[in-house]
C-alpha cells in the first residue's frame, strides 16, 4: 500500500496538490462566503420563519456541496504526507528520532491532521443541527430551527474558517520547509 501511494504521488504530484488546494478553496471559501455574505443577506428577510427556512436550504446546498471535497482533501493529504515522507525523514524502522528537523515538519503534519477531523467531525454536527432544523420548521416550531441554526452561524462555522485559515498556512509553512 504505501509503495502505491509513495510511486501514485511521484507520477501525479502535480495533480493531487491542486485537488488538495481546490478542495481547501470550496471548503473555506465557502465557508467564508455563507457567513459573510449570504448571512448578512438572509437576515435582511423579517419573517422569521422564512429566513430560517431559505438558511436551512442555503446551508443544505453548502453542505451537498463541500462533503465530497472534504474526502478529497483527506484522501490528498495521505498522498502527500506519505509521498513526501515525512516518516522516513524523521524516524528510524524502530521509531528513533534521526533528524530534529525532520520530526518537527512530521509533528506539525499530524496538526494539520488534527485540524481537519475537528473540522470535519464539526462539519458532521452542523449538518445534523441542520436536518433538525428542517424537521422542526416542518412542524411548525420556529424557536427550536432557531436554536439549532443560531450556534451554526454564531460558533461552528466561525470555528471551522479560522481552523481552516491556520490549516492553510500550516500547508504554505510545509511547502516551503524542504
Ligand atoms: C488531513 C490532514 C492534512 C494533511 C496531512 C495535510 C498535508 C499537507 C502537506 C504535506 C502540504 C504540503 C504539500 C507540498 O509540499 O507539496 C499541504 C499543503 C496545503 N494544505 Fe494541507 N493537509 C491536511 C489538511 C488540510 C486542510 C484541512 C486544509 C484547509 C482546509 C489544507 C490546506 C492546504 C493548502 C491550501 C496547501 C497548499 C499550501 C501551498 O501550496 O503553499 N490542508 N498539506
Amino acid at each position: 500500500m504505501k509503495q502505491f501511494i509513495v510511486e501514485t504521488f511521484a507520477d501525479h504530484r502535480n495533480l493531487i496538490v491542486f485537488l488538495h488546494v481546490l478542495s481547501a478553496v470550496i471548503w473555506v471559501g465557502g465557508m467564508i462566503a455563507i457567513r459573510f455574505a449570504t448571512h448578512q443577506s438572509l437576515s435582511l428577510i423579517t419573517d422569521p420563519k422564512l429566513r430560517l427556512e431559505r438558511a436551512a436550504h442555503t446551508l443544505k446546498r453548502l453542505f451537498g456541496i463541500v462533503w465530497p471535497f472534504v474526502v478529497i482533501l483527506l484522501v490528498t493529504a495521505i498522498f502527500m504526507a506519505v509521498g513526501l515522507g515525512f516518516r522516513a525523514a524523521a524516524l528510524d524502522a524502530s521509531g528513533n528520532v534521526i533528524d530534529d528537523y525532520a520530526m518537527s515538519l512530521y509533528n506539525t503534519v499530524h496538526i494539520k491532521e488534527a485540524i481537519w477531523l475537528v473540522m470535519a467531525l464539526n462539519l458532521g454536527a452542523m449538518m445534523f443541527r441542520r436536518s433538525k432544523a428542517e424537521k422542526a420548521l416542518k412542524l411548525g416550531n420556529v424557536d427550536e430551527a432557531k436554536k439549532m441554526l443560531g450556534v451554526i452561524a454564531q460558533y461552528m462555522v466561525p470555528v471551522n474558517i479560522g481552523l481552516g485559515v491556520i490549516a492553510i498556512f500550516i500547508g504554505v509553512v510545509l511547502r516551503n520547509a524542504y
